[in-house]
């Protein structure tokens, strides 16, 4: 019998520890043959920390779990029954993940992220297996022939960015992974390198072979001291196991990386400025051109890709990129895992192909709001990303209908928000949060960003509200035309959307203003 009990950070922030301790006593007070397995999340918060039970048969589920339900489970006999109030039935019957399309996640939840016997078992190495006995120029067809497209945000093909890399001449290049995942209501990157870390190894090396790379950082924001340490001892072991080394799977080809950890600034998530980070430097952004593909870390050719682009590399090359084109609609092909938050009743991880509509998304899946009242805006992308309305929730998931309706899929993180949202203080919050973060480096943004805030008070207290509006305006589209990264491009977005789409919440009421 083996019970899985989540290590996941969100398990953990919601007491997974208390509650293994509890099962650990148990199990040994009653002499029960069980063994407890410390798994990642399958990525449903609300029935966090989710213990499963595999005692032969499907794996079945219980949740949430506290620690002072564990000697009720064991009473009801919960190790091969389900007589127990928190008793969800089988996990892959439980609608939020049988709906879902698993092919970067397959394992998250479901596996123990650090046994690599494990990790072959379902399906791990498959895809740098056959990565070792392919050409490199191979390997980038095979991606670019997947439609796959950066899934940290800006959606661009990554195999021309590996065929740019790939075709550079240099004696060093590098594979950087971005898991700087800064955006509020994202926690995708971290899932997977706290899950199924070799997964990352994986795409990875498997990057590493196709543009002729030899070494790889892991950027990893400081916030995320568990997936550092998933990360660090998977790196180990496999490296023990000859994984990564001089000879990747005894190959003549060789691929190592190493974790470097970040000091907390959310523009270092913008790929110059971490590079600028990874050399040691002050994390400020660089012009570009050059592209990083060209001259990246140490003015090397560099690939930098989010972490769950290169977590979706294995499936491609082990299935084929038929396989994970047939997923998707239009030009956004695959699967993408859309991280739902805020206030919404079933708010986690869910991985589908593109298309699903985001009214699919936030109320057949997440289940509405949280507080049983009525959704008044999403925010789709981060803190960076577009208010949108119920009006529009017809939108189906894909890059080009979001940019349509002027907004941006980014890292497919969405905050739901109910009718009791403020969405002039939202506004205000996004000007805010650019003047608190920005790197300083050009005016539009540095400057534009703390004349919002001040702009936006004014329009909040009835101060010249004609001038302070066509003010707000008029800043919004010098940040997005005259910035230099999108940390300043992409914050008109927050700001105009809550304007074009909510500007009853612009009329002046002073009490607004703390
Ligand atoms: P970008 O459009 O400038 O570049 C996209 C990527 O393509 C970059 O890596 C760039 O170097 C590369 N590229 C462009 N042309 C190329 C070529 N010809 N050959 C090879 N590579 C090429 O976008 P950027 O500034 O990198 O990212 C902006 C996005 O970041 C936004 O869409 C936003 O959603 C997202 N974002 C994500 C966050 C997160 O936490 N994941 C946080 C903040 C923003
Ligand atoms: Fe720095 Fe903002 Fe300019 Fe980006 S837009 S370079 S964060 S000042």
């Amino acid at each position: 019998i083996t019970i899985f009990i989540p290590r996941d950070a969100a398990a953990l922030a919601l007491g997974a520890d208390g509650v293994a301790a509890a099962m650990a006593k148990e199990i040994a007070a009653r002499g029960i043959p069980a063994r407890i397995v410390r798994n990642g999340s399958r990525g449903m918060h609300w029935l966090e920390p989710l213990v499963e039970v595999d005692s032969g048969g499907a794996r079945r589920a219980f949740g949430p779990v506290a620690p002072g339900d564990v000697a009720s489970l064991f009473a009801a006999g919960f190790l091969d029954g389900d007589a127990h109030p928190l008793a969800l039935g089988p996990t892959d019957a439980i609608p939020f993940l049988a709906r879902q399309t698993r092919l970067t996640f397959a394992r998250c939840g479901v596996t123990d992220p650090l046994s690599l016997d494990d990790y072959r078992r379902h399906d791990g190495l498959r895809g740098l297996e056959k990565a070792v006995a392919m050409a490199p120029e191979d390997i980038v067809r095979e991606v670019t022939d997947s439609g796959l497209r950066g899934r940290g945000g800006a959606g661009f093909p990554t195999g021309i960015k590996w065929n740019t890399v790939r075709g550079a001449v240099a004696e060093q290049k590098y594979i950087v992974c971005n898991a700087d995942e800064g955006d509020s209501g994202t926690f995708a990157d971290r899932m997977i390198m706290e899950g199924d870390p070799f997964v990352l190894i994986e795409g990875m090396a498997i990057a590493g072979l196709a543009v002729g790379a030899t070494k790889g950082f892991i950027y990893i924001r400081s916030e995320y001291p568990h997936a550092v340490a998933a990360m660090r001892a998977a790196i180990l072991i496999a490296r023990a196991e000859g994984i990564l080394g001089p000879a990747v799977l005894g190959s003549g080809r060789g691929f190592d990386m190493e974790v470097r950890v970040g000091a907390g600034a959310y523009v270092c998530g913008e790929e110059t400025s971490l590079l600028n980070s990874l050399e040691g430097k002050r994390g400020v952004v660089r012009a570009k051109p050059p592209l990083p593909a060209l001259q990246g870390l140490f003015g090397k050719p560099t690939v930098v890709n989010n972490v769950i682009s290169l977590a979706s590399v294995p499936v491609i090359l082990d299935k084929g990129a038929a396989y994970y084109k047939d997923f998707g609609m239009g030009r956004s092909r695959g699967t993408i895992p859309i991280q739902i938050a805020g206030n919404v009743k079933h708010a986690g991880l869910f991985e589908t192909g593109f298309g699903l509509t985001l009214g699919e998304i936030i109320e057949t899946i997440g289940g509405g709001t949280a507080s049983g009242r009525p959704v008044k805006a999403v925010q789709v992308g981060g803190p960076l990303g577009a208010y949108f309305p119920p009006a529009l929730f017809d939108t189906p998931f894909d890059y080009e209908a979001f940019a349509a309706k002027d907004g941006l899929i980014g890292h497919a993180g969405i905050t739901v928000f109910d009718d009791s949202a403020d969405m002039l203080k939202m506004a205000r919050f996004a000007m805010e949060f650019c003047a608190v973060e920005n790197c300083g480096k050009c005016t539009p943004c540095r400057i534009g960003s703390t004349r919002g805030v001040e702009t936006l008070d004014k329009l909040a207290l009835g101060i010249e509200p004609d001038a302070s509006l066509a003010l707000v305006t008029d800043l919004c589209n010098t940040m997005k035309f005259g910035s230099l990264c999108a940390l300043g491009g992409f914050t008109p977005y927050p700001v105009m959307s809550a304007l074009t789409h909510f500007p009853q919440d612009f009329v002046p009421r002073p009490a607004a203003v703390a």
